[in-house]
């Protein structure tokens, strides 16, 4: 089988090294991928968000099946175009990926199902979202209706400062406000074939760039798998499944990972969000745990409804993980000129912004962007996992990086 995965960053560094393993695999590229792709795949200098450009490559190389890593493509039609070309793609239609491109399509779909999630209100006019947020009073959350590339959310302490956030909001497009709820997180992904899913596990993410979850919020400074206590296989019936049931009534059936970003409140599990891919890192996080074959196991959400085989449920190995991000300095702000070699990544390190300097594969390996590498640890608990990921961080040569001494450590 013939496969291209879609993206740059660690994400899509984790899901081709488990794709280069499968039996399965007779070529694998990435688009455009980074230095660690490079080693185990064919990098192709195409853009995730060149649609034109990726349906050209598939036709010409016969491309088997897509692998997207991020949201772009998804919601602006990449599954719809690969469709229409006889070409399989493991991720929802541009319809059904509106569940991560719109937070008020997500909200209503969430109430339609009967889904628990946090009370909330559209405006597309100032003076009406003004009026709403003065009557609520804070906390409140203000967010943009969108992509925001994860900076679309203000928790807003104090009125003034909701009114401010959702007032810039309004400049871009309607805004959602939002019940402020508090409690621990944590991401839960399925694998759905439009009417089923399956697990792929819980992990939980840590978003706040500096040690004791202070600073500004990034993509994600590290993940731990699996959320102990948590019960995800119970929260698909939850948070899940009756979004999959409404999704396939409206004649929008989704299809591929979708991400259940979850808060576990005083009053139970809330949902905050969906996504509509694998999350970065924890996607890093939860696939050097799985024991099946990754390619079979996605494959199997494309095939059902077809006279396939149906949803393959996968197996996983006993224990935990611990993803560590490195960053360069200054992420997630203005990033430092830095063109230090990086040095000393064994295995279960994966690249995100990675590059060789002077484009030659013998160059140096220096950072191309903010989030640059993660290392992985793997043990029986979670205290192994996280100290076999820090002893590996330890063997990283990279003076122009920092990552957070606190992953996996009670902070999340
Ligand atoms: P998102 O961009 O939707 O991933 O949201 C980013 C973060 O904002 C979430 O991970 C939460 O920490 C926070 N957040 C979103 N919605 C709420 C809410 N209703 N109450 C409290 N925090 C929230
Ligand atoms: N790490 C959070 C995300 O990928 O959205």
């Amino acid at each position: 089988m013939r496969v291209l995965v879609v993206g740059a960053g660690g994400r899509e560094h984790a899901l081709a090294k488990k794709l280069a393993q499968s039996p399965a695999l007779t070529e694998l590229f990435v688009a455009p991928g980074n230095a660690g792709t490079a080693e185990i795949a064919t990098n192709v200098p195409i853009e995730a968000m060149d649609l034109d450009g990726l349906l050209a490559f598939v036709r010409a190389e016969r491309i088997d099946l897509v692998i997207p890593g991020p949201e772009g493509p998804l919601v602006a039609g990449l599954t719809d175009r690969m469709a229409a070309a006889g070409v399989r793609c493991v991720g929802p239609t541009a319809a059904a990926a509106q569940l991560e491109g719109s937070k008020a399509f997500t909200k209503a779909v969430a109430d339609e199902a009967g889904i628990p999630t946090a009370r909330w209100e559209r405006f597309d006019d100032a003076a009406a979202a003004h009026a709403f947020i003065r009557s609520r009073g804070a906390p409140i959350v203000i967010k943009a209706d969108g992509l925001a590339g994860g900076k679309g959310v203000v928790v807003a302490r104090t009125t003034d400062e909701a009114i401010a956030a959702a007032t810039l909001a309004l400049q871009d497009g309607p805004v959602v406000v939002e019940e402020c709820l508090t409690g621990p997180e944590v991401s839960l992904f399925a694998l759905c074939n439009g009417t089923d899913a399956v697990l792929l596990g819980t992990a939980r993410d840590h978003k706040r760039v500096g040690d004791g979850d202070t600073g500004p919020n990034t993509g994600g400074m590290g993940a731990v798998a699996p959320v102990p206590g948590f019960d995800g296989m119970a929260a698909l019936d939850v948070f899940v499944r009756p979004a999959l049931r409404v999704m396939a009534g409206r004649g929008t059936p989704f299809r591929g990972i979708l991400f259940a970003g979850l808060m576990l409140t005083s009053g139970g599990p809330r949902l905050i969000e969906y996504n509509v891919r694998f999350g970065d890192p924890e996607c890093q996080a939860l696939l050097p745990l799985l024991a099946t074959d990754l390619l079979t196991l996605l494959l199997s959400a494309c095939e059902s409804g077809e006279g396939g085989r149906g949803l393959l449920t996968p197996a996983w190995l006993p224990g935990a993980s611990c993803a560590i991000v490195m960053a360069a300095r200054g992420y997630p702000g203005v990033l430092d000129p830095d063109a230090s070699a990086i040095t000393g990544l064994g295995d279960h390190v994966y690249h995100g912004a990675t590059r060789r300097q002077d484009g030659r594969q013998d160059g140096r390996l220096v950072a191309a962007g903010g989030r640059v590498l993660t290392v992985v640890g793997t043990g029986p608990d979670a205290a192994a996992a996280r100290m076999q990921a820090y002893a590996s961080v330890a063997q990283v040569v990279w003076p122009g990086g920092f990552y957070r001494s606190d992953i996996g450590g009670g902070h999340g």
